[in-house]
């Protein structure tokens, strides 16, 4: 006897037998999960950047710092793109900085590294002066209160921890895939490398994945609010 044919069987009343067949009959393959949705704490601004212009700047940097292809290898590397005044070697504390975190099975959050002063990098690397990106930290400090300004890369498969900032962060996508995915509290989206900026609101739980199979490399600059 069949599943279909088993209709006198109080089981098939049952509501979870019934629910799942609703989420049966459902479709869950979107193709909008290869674009940009927004959502609660993950927005996309009117300010757009020439995609061309932030490659070739992205470029000259990684052949200044002579990170060149190498930058995807490790888990995670980050390029200042800002500072403090006048000083050329940053702190270790200034590559993260203060995050909190549920680490473990008991669920406390606990706070890790130090507080870094956001609003104290005011001036752009002199290294990167004369790229795009120069003119990128210019728009960006016209408008907003721009903390640290950094290139992150993300590796093949790798993800961020699972936690929250004291202060929210703008993302202008360089390089990209669709599995290169951002998560803030419950909305994740893909983030499109094509110029435009994005107000991740990471004071609230959040992580960044790379599931593709290529590059993930972001600006991403601090709000110091
Ligand atoms: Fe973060």
């Amino acid at each position: 006897m069949s599943f279909e044919q088993n209709n006198g069987d109080p089981i098939n009343s049952d509501p979870d037998v019934l629910q799942m067949k609703s989420w049966m009959a459902e479709d869950r393959i979107t193709d909008s999960v290869a674009s940009f949705v927004a959502g609660n704490g993950i927005e996309k601004l009117i300010l757009n950047f020439d995609i061309s212009k932030l490659s070739k700047a992205l470029d000259d940097v990684l052949k200044l710092t002579n990170f060149q292809g190498d930058m995807q290898d490790q888990g995670f590397a980050a390029i200042p793109l800002n500072r403090r005044p006048g000083e050329d070697v940053s702190a270790a504390n200034d590559l993260s900085g203060r995050y909190w975190l549920r680490a473990d099975d008991r669920y406390i959050e606990e706070p890790r590294e130090d507080i870094v002063d956001e609003a104290a990098f005011s001036e752009f690397n002199p290294m990167f002066k004369g790229t795009y990106f120069e003119t990128v930290h210019q728009e960006l400090t016209r408008r907003f209160p721009i903390g640290r300004m950094r290139i992150l890369s993300k590796g093949l498969y790798n993800c961020n921890s699972w936690h929250r900032d004291p202060e929210p962060r703008l993302h202008i996508p360089l390089v990209t895939n669709p599995g290169a995915l951002f998560i803030v509290n419950h909305h994740v989206t893909h983030l499109p490398a094509d110029g435009s900026v994005y107000f991740t609101d990471t004071r609230g739980y959040h992580t960044a994945l790379n599931g593709g199979e290529h590059n993930r490399i972001h600006l991403v600059a601090a709000l110091a609010y």
